[in-house]
């Protein structure tokens, strides 16, 4: 899949496993990017327009396991009477999206770049996804056994060993465009050191819905636009620093956050999530005097 943290909505300290609802939503989380991988990675296909054909073999046989996958968690879901629709607030995939440079991915023009792009993008977020995978069934192992978790584990245990493959079909493209000759060692490390980054920012940006974030977001952008050549550099951060400080989708998440909070536990509520907002608002009022004046 390209992956998406599952926990993105999970106020800090909390324990996802311990949390059923939370658990659902994670799960929901994976089949949704299981079943989004599918569409972009058809879309990746369609731009490259039967160029190479080892690499349209190779990507529609990843893309074959995709939908297999969204399948078992759609089953599993419906089976535990959890909802499958789109999960409410940060998209990981929506952020991964905004973050990539599409403006310099152009097969038509330049297919090996593209090329590059392509794959690194693909496989920071396959390893992201794995990462994701093994650490969940590791927690499933320590958690109580309940028919529950143990259906969960298995339907996890499924679909790890698949993305491990994608992982390595992309390790092993990106290991032979780097043999062909110095240049291209350099282009593919610089292309995985952006996406890292990238993906890195869009992780961060649906785990992050303290205060601050906002902030933390315009840092990790520049820490993405650092990894690029420098003319290529203000083009990419003009094109993405307003929606990065208002961030629409962060102040949603936020709101949700606090529906679920509240219909579980007002005390902590008010407690733990009131004061982070009211001193959120007053940073905002704050700022706003410091540029009026
Ligand atoms: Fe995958
Ligand atoms: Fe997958």
């Amino acid at each position: 899949m390209w992956f998406a943290p599952a926990l993105g909505d999970a106020p800090k300290g909390s324990r996802p496993l311990g949390d059923r609802d939370l658990h659902l939503v994670t799960l929901n989380r994976y089949r949704y990017s299981e079943q989004r991988s599918c569409k972009d990675l058809t879309e990746v296909i369609e731009q490259l327009n039967g160029q190479p054909p080892e690499l349209i073999r190779d990507l529609s046989h990843h893309i074959s396991d995709e939908p297999r996958h969204a399948m078992w968690l759609t089953d599993l879901l419906v089976e535990l009477g959890a909802n499958v629709g789109t999960p409410p607030g940060s998209s990981y995939i929506d952020e991964f999206d905004r973050l990539i440079d599409r403006e310099f991915f152009n097969p038509e023009h330049n297919l090996e770049d593209s090329i590059i792009a392509g794959l690194a993008a693909i496989n920071v977020t396959e390893k992201r996804g794995c990462e994701y995978f093994s650490a969940h069934i590791y927690a499933l192992k320590q958690a109580p056994q309940t028919e529950e978790n143990i259906k969960i584990r298995q339907t996890i245990e499924k679909i790890l060993p698949e993305e491990a493959g994608h992982v390595r079909w992309g390790n092993r493209w990106l290991g032979q465009l780097a043999d062909k000759s110095p240049e291209h060692r350099q282009k593919v490390d610089q292309a995985k050191r952006k996406y890292a980054a990238i993906e890195q920012a869009a992780f961060e940006a649906g785990m992050d819905i303290t205060l601050g974030a906002e902030l933390r977001r315009v840092a990790n952008l520049l820490e993405v636009a650092n990894t690029m050549p420098v003319w290529q550099r203000p083009q990419y951060l003009m094109e993405r620093l307003p929606q990065t400080l208002l961030a629409p989708d962060l102040q949603r998440t936020r709101i949700n956050v606090v529906e679920r909070v509240w219909k579980r536990d007002p005390q902590t509520l008010i407690e733990r999530f009131v004061p982070m907002f009211l001193n959120g608002l007053k940073g905002m009022q704050d700022n706003r005097q410091k540029t009026k004046a």
